[in-house]
């Protein structure tokens, strides 16, 4: 196919997309010249919803005209503010309303949830991560190792790849889990793996971990928004989130947690228990609504996954996030799904016409991952020089130590055309970088 006929096939599938309209109701970047910039980076940090900037300006028009008054009287009072997402995040979820809540960040998220969820016993210490997790991820759970006095090293557990392979099937998890049969507390493994792309069957995980005996804990960073989730059927212990990537929450947003009703159903509602799987740390935003502006000391939790706030939420880091929701609404993750895996498929068939010179990592299999494609290029150091080569042309994806390139088209804002100029510029990088 010529490259004429090869865009102009792209145009229309572009032109035949029922979701096209989303496109415009983003911010797209331009370079200094004010050139439009070829952005397939929603994994890292989402584009901003044109409307996100009229919520935040509310909040401004709100604390500017009511000041402390506006906790109430704003026009979405800021006590209870964090409700305004919460019916969003549950649908993106797949859990009830009362098992989500928008707060904090990811990782202090991720220590909430290991203060309540790892309660190492007996033999039973051991936590099992995915090897290469995100950093912060291992950080946390090599903390809270250490802070309950055991040795990070010896307790965690890190499954690698089969040798040969990139990526873990999840048989390997179970036969992980039946190896270290009553050694590991928990397992906290991601939905979609950031390296590689590669999207987990949860429920499976959850299952076998249950099995096991261990609590099962999932870090969505990478999937909230990019595939449709069912974190109450899968049986999750816990899940946590951050909202900048495909929720397009902004730099810093406030973040999620997820806790299955089983367990704020077991916890005590009006003391601290200690022991229990659950066990929470409190603020006075654990503490229920009705009875939080008495200041006493009597603590009474709120109900459902709202008991693990602290704070009071960050406004201005929750307002975009309101504006965003509202769009997933409208466009619904089913469709979005829909889309997305066409638009990775064909990224991936132009892509793939470029091997053995550019390796996708990604499993080819749509029910295998989400947005993202993750391509390694052969040859010491060219990966880096291809990267940057693109990023020059105003193509804007990532680079991840030590040589992955990682690219998402993300249905709400990119395009057939998109993938294709993605494709076209890499072939021509490629004849210009040995
Ligand atoms: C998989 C994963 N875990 C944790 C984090 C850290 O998130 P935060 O800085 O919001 O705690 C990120 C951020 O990109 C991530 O991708």
């Amino acid at each position: 196919m010529s490259a004429a006929s090869g865009l102009a096939a792209a145009q229309a599938r572009d032109a035949a997309d029922p979701l096209r309209a989303f496109r415009a109701r983003f911010a797209l970047p331009c370079d200094a010249r004010g050139e439009p910039l070829l952005y397939l980076c929603g994994h890292s940090l989402g584009l901003m919803p044109l409307a996100a900037r009229d919520v935040v300006n509310e909040e401004l028009e709100d604390w500017s005209r009511l000041a402390v008054l506006g906790h109430e009287h704003g026009r979405r009072a800021w006590i209870p503010y964090h409700e305004h997402l919460t019916a969003g995040l549950a649908d993106l979820t797949g859990a009830g309303a009362d098992e989500v809540v928008a707060m904090n960040s990811l990782t202090v998220n991720l220590h909430l949830m290991l203060a309540s969820f790892y309660r190492p016993h007996g033999r039973r210490t051991r936590i099992l991560i995915e090897a290469g997790a995100f950093s912060s991820d291992r950080h946390a759970v090599t903390s809270q190792i250490a802070w309950r006095g055991l040795d990070p090293e010896s307790t965690l557990i890190e499954l690698a790849p089969p040798p040969g392979m990139d990526t873990v099937p999840e048989e390997e998890i179970e036969a992980c889990l039946a190896h270290h049969d009553g050694e590991i507390a928990l397992v906290l493994w991601p939905g979609v793996q950031f390296r590689t792309g590669q999207a987990f069957d949860l429920a499976r995980i959850a299952r076998a971990a249950h099995q096991r005996g261990c609590i099962a804990g999932f870090d969505l960073a990478h999937s909230i928004g990019n595939l449709p989730l069912a974190m109450h059927a899968s049986d999750a212990d816990f899940a946590v989130w951050c909202s900048y990537k495909y929720l397009n929450g902004g730099p810093g947003a406030i973040g999620g947690c997820f806790v299955h009703r089983r367990h704020s159903e077991a916890q005590s509602r009006i003391r601290h228990a200690g022991a229990l799987p659950g066990a929470r740390l409190a603020g006075w935003w654990s503490h229920e609504e009705p009875t939080r502006f008495l200041m006493e000391p009597q603590f009474r939790a709120a109900g459902g996954a709202a008991g693990w706030q602290i704070s009071n939420p960050p406004i201005l880091a929750a307002a975009p996030l309101i504006a965003s929701l509202a769009i997933f609404t409208e466009a619904g993750i089913t469709r979005l799904r829909e889309k997305s895996v066409q638009l990775t498929d064909y990224l991936d068939g132009l892509i793939r016409a470029l091997a053995p010179t550019v390796h996708i990592l990604t499993p080819p299999d749509s029910g295998r991952r989400g947005c993202q494609l993750s391509l390694r290029i052969a040859g010491a150091g060219r990966g880096r020089r291809v990267f940057d080569a693109l990023t020059a042309r105003g193509v804007i994806g990532d680079w991840r130590t030590p040589d992955i390139i990682r690219v998402a088209p993300v249905p709400l804002y990119n395009g057939f055309e998109d993938a294709w100029r993605f494709a076209r510029a890499l072939t021509e990088v490629l004849e210009d970088t040995q």
